[in-house]
Formats: C-alpha cells, sequence, structure tokens
C-alpha cells in the first residue's frame, strides 16, 4: 500500500486530494497546523485507519515514513496570506525546505503546488511555462507570490543538486465544496453572497478574466502528476475557458435565483487584469485536460453552500 503524505490536508484543495488517494487504496499522511484548513473538511475520513492526521506546522521540520509527498500547506486566500505576511513567506519557502529535506532523506518523490501568481500580473497571454512572470517583489501579494517563485527554485536547486524526483504544478483558480466560505476568493463570495440576498461585490468594472477550474479536474491532474515518470514541471493546471468576473457574476445570480444586485469597489493593488491557463504541456505530457463545465461545477459548488449556510444558520 503506498504512503502518501499531504502538507495542508485539512484545507481546500487537501481535502480532496486525501479523500482520492483513500478511495484508491492509499495510506494517507494528512499535516495540517488548521490556519485555514478545518475539521470538518476532514471529519469523514478520520475513523478510516489508512487515515493518520498530524497537527504540525510546516515551518518546523517534520519526519514520517511515506512514498510520496504532495505540498499544498499555504493560505491560498489573499485575505489569509495577507493576514500574516512574514508567516506567509515562511510557510511558503520554510515549509518547502522541510518537505525537501524529508523527500530527500527518504528518496521520495515530491509534488510542489504553486500557483499561476508567479505569472503576476502577465504580459503574455494566455500563460505558458516559458514565461518567466511579472511579479511586483515589494507589493501586498508579494509574500505569496515571490515565496512560491521561491519555493519553485529550492525544487529545482534540489533536483539538479541531488537528483530529487520532483514536480512542480502550477495551480490557477480552483473552486468547488469545501471552499472557505469567507476567504473572499471570488467563486465563493458570490455564490455565499447571492445565496444570502447581499449585494455582489465586483471590483473595478468586472472586465478582468479568470478561468475557473472545478476541483475534481484538478486533484486528477495533480495525481497525473505525480504517477508520471521524469517530467519534472513546471506544468500548467487550470481550465483555459475564459470568463470576465461580471459574467460569472451574473451566472451565479441566475443559478441561485437570486434579488442580489451588483456594486463595485477599486480594484485591489497589483490585480491581475487577465488569467488563463496555456495547457498545452498537461495535455501532452498528461493526457489531461479539465472537463467539467463551470455550469457544471458552480451547480455542485451552489449546493454544497446552501447545505452550509442553512446548517450555520439552523
Ligand atoms: N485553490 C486554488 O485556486 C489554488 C490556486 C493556486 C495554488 N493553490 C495552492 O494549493 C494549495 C492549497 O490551496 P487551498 O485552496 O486548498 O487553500 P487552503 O487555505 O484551503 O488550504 C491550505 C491548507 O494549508 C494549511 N496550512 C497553512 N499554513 C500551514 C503551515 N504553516 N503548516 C501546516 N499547514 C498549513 C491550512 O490550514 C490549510 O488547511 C496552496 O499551496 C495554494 O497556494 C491553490
Amino acid at each position: 500500500m503506498k504512503k502518501v503524505l499531504v502538507t495542508g490536508g485539512a484545507g481546500f484543495l487537501g481535502s480532496h486530494l486525501c479523500e482520492k488517494l483513500l478511495s484508491q487504496g492509499c495510506e494517507v499522511v494528512c499535516l495540517d497546523n488548521f490556519f485555514t484548513g478545518s475539521e470538518n473538511n476532514i471529519a469523514p475520513f478520520l475513523k478510516n485507519p489508512s487515515f493518520k492526521l498530524v497537527r504540525h506546522d510546516i515551518c518546523d521540520p517534520f519526519h514520517a515514513e511515506v512514498d510520496e509527498i504532495y505540498n499544498l500547506a499555504c493560505p491560498a486566500s489573499p485575505i489569509h496570506y495577507q493576514s500574516d505576511p512574514v508567516k506567509t513567506t515562511r510557510t511558503g519557502i520554510l515549509g518547502a525546505m522541510n518537505m525537501l529535506s524529508l523527500a530527500r532523506d527518504l528518496s521520495a518523490k515530491v509534488l510542489q503546488a504553486s500557483t499561476s501568481e508567479v505569472y503576476g500580473d502577465p504580459e503574455v497571454h494566455p500563460q505558458h511555462e516559458g514565461y518567466w512572470g511579472h511579479v511586483n517583489p515589494i507589493g501586498p501579494r508579494s509574500c505569496y507570490d515571490e515565496s512560491k517563485r521561491c519555493a519553485e527554485t529550492l525544487f529545482f536547486d534540489y533536483h539538479r543538486q541531488f537528483q530529487l524526483p520532483i514536480k512542480v504544478v502550477r495551480i490557477f483558480n480552483t473552486y468547488g465544496p469545501r471552499m472557505h466560505p469567507q476567504d473572499g476568493r471570488v467563486v465563493s463570495n458570490f455564490i455565499v453572497q447571492a445565496l444570502r440576498g447581499e449585494p455582489i461585490t465586483i471590483y473595478g468594472e468586472g472586465s478582468q478574466t479568470r478561468s475557473f477550474c472545478y476541483v475534481d479536474d484538478l486533484i486528477e491532474g495533480l495525481m497525473l502528476m505525480m504517477a508520471s515518470s521524469n517530467l519534472t514541471g513546471p506544468v500548467n493546471l487550470g481550465n483555459p475557458v475564459e470568463f470576465t468576473i461580471l459574467d460569472l457574476a451574473k451566472l451565479v445570480i441566475q443559478m441561485t435565483r437570486s434579488s442580489s444586485r451588483l456594486i463595485f469597489k477599486p480594484l485591489p493593488q497589483d490585480d491581475p487584469q487577465q488569467r488563463k491557463p496555456d495547457i498545452t504541456l498537461a495535455k501532452k505530457e498528461l493526457g489531461w485536460s479539465p472537463k467539467i463545465s463551470l455550469e457544471e461545477g458552480l451547480h455542485l459548488t451552489i449546493s454544497y453552500f446552501q447545505k452550509l449556510l442553512n446548517l450555520s444558520t439552523s
């Protein structure tokens, strides 16, 4: 039985990954400090003898006997990663070093959950892996963007220096059930506001574009990447179908049959204008492309938040 460590396993993506790995017969060690993760996300697995939860901060060294490591521990939403930016940088960099050091001790494969934020506010569209990015190194988003960039550097240096089998995946905007309802990410924000009949907040004019990948597609991509033999990446994983933020807001209002109106607020600093992955490499090397449409994915996510909000108000 393969033994897999998932850091950030109680978070949004991590909990879906743990679930999928368990369903495939793996033993899973889930490491989390519960900064943004929640026990509710992993409650269904706690009685599973193949699942082990470890409360631990990835900034401190960690040891477990495992075959593979997925390094997902890091707050992903601006509200959370900007609340303690020094801690975010420590998590991004020290966390990556601790996982690389563990992988080296064990000769284990290690996958880094990197991000489309390494491209910053891109001047190339869509973004392909060869693009080096356009990132502000001293702004409020830099703690996240630059620590993810530095983590990529560390991964590739461990690979070159110690021949460590690494996998670097650049994740684009992903959404689905178990997103934190208050973390300000656009899909969950719009759904929660629409379900509560509150005004939907659009930053800027809403003409900025994003592409949204449903969580099940993304998890499939992560696992295909881990299973690949010599591919180090970086590989983009995301949905290349592009929507404006205004389109998304209107679709959410329509699908929730909400009476919410739109309100417009100034754009936050360094908010990227466009985001769309070029997934040619993932298609060619992993045979991967997203299958779930935005409408389908929103339907599943809206149902989740409907239940969550009813529970919390009952
Ligand atoms: N969801 C997306 O759209 C997206 C996009 C790009 C990259 N990513 C990356 O994927 C990973 C998971 O993102 P997510 O959306 O599930 O976010 P999330 O905030 O739901 O999950 C992150 C998890 O890491 C844990 N964590 C944070 N700091 C930690 C620390 N110091 N020690 C141990 N655990 C810690 C949190 O408690 C949480 O459970 C992150 O690394 C993120 O940067 C996500």
